[in-house]
């Protein structure tokens, strides 16, 4: 097989006495798309801040493209052509859709008209070109989804980690934005997602990952991990599972206030 895209090695992140993640290796190759599930707290977006540079991971080694990367900051990372999306999204409110995607495009590209040429063709492609003037604001909350992916996209990422960039969104937003994604891999991006919509884990992804208290308890492809017991019992088992549910199993909504 390639090389790794990514390589996590035994990476742990402990907060005090809690050990948030706790020994998880992973790999990805280019082109995958690889989700990662598991109950609330199970440490998904901890170790998402491991391998972007966030937080510096208690113990273990993250690896791009065969690349010891734990000494780099956040923006070094995004140079690299790791691109991501937070799950508390956080658009500059104030100025416009193009703006707020300017801004990415300007760590690739300093002239002005470049970035902004380059941040329009970025808004089209995720279907908010009509709104590149609207403040970010004043869009909607599935519009703003878009939006964070066109901010990471605007770093031309060879991966992008999207973290539950689902949540909140109705159905036929959920379907249109797994349109978008499966045509952004289709053009060769590679994806490592956290999610808590089972119907998009089933529909987007090649394998699976289930992170429980910090630890990698089981990993295989979308019907395999969705109809395994240890899975089921990771959700279900002991009462942390969560609020909310979907209409595949109950789960966690993973929104936040
Ligand atoms: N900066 C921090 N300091 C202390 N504890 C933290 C910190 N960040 C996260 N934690 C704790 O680490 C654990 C894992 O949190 P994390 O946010 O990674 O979980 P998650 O799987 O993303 O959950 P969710 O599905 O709710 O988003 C939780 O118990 C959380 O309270
Ligand atoms: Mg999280």
């Amino acid at each position: 097989m390639s090389q790794a895209m990514l390589q996590v090695k035994t990476a742990s992140k402990h907060f005090l006495g809690l050990k948030a993640v706790d020994e998880v290796s992973l790999l990805v190759h280019p082109g995958e798309i690889v989700s990662i599930i598991g109950p609330n707290g199970a440490g998904k977006t901890t170790f998402f801040n491991l391998l972007t540079g966030q937080l510096a991971p208690t113990s273990g080694e993250v690896l791009f493209e065969g690349q010891a990367i734990n000494h780099l900051p956040p923006h070094a990372r995004a140079r690299l052509g790791m691109g991501r999306t937070f799950q508390i999204s956080k658009p500059l409110i104030a100025l416009t859709a193009l703006e707020n995607v300017m801004i990415g495009a300007f760590l690739r590209d300093a002239p002005l008209s470049v970035a902004r040429d380059k941040a329009m063709a970025v808004l089209e492609k995720v279907g908010l070109a009509r709104l590149a003037m609207r403040r970010a604001g004043d869009l909607t909350l599935s519009e703003r989804r878009r939006l964070e992916v066109a901010r990471a996209l605007a770093l031309q990422p060879k991966i992008m980690l999207l973290d539950e960039v689902m949540a909140g969104l109705n159905q036929s937003e959920v379907g249109q934005a797994i349109e978008l994604l499966q045509g952004l891999h289709a053009q060769g991006l590679t994806f490592l997602i956290i999610e808590h919509n089972l119907k998009v884990v089933r529909a987007f992804s090649e394998r699976v990952v289930v992170l429980d208290r910090g630890r990698h308890i089981a990993e295989g492809s979308a019907d395999d991990i969705l109809n395994s017991p240890a899975v089921i019992q990771a959700y279900l088992g002991d009462g942390h599972m969560g609020k909310g549910g979907t209409d595949v199993q109950p789960i966690s909504t993973g929104a936040r206030p």
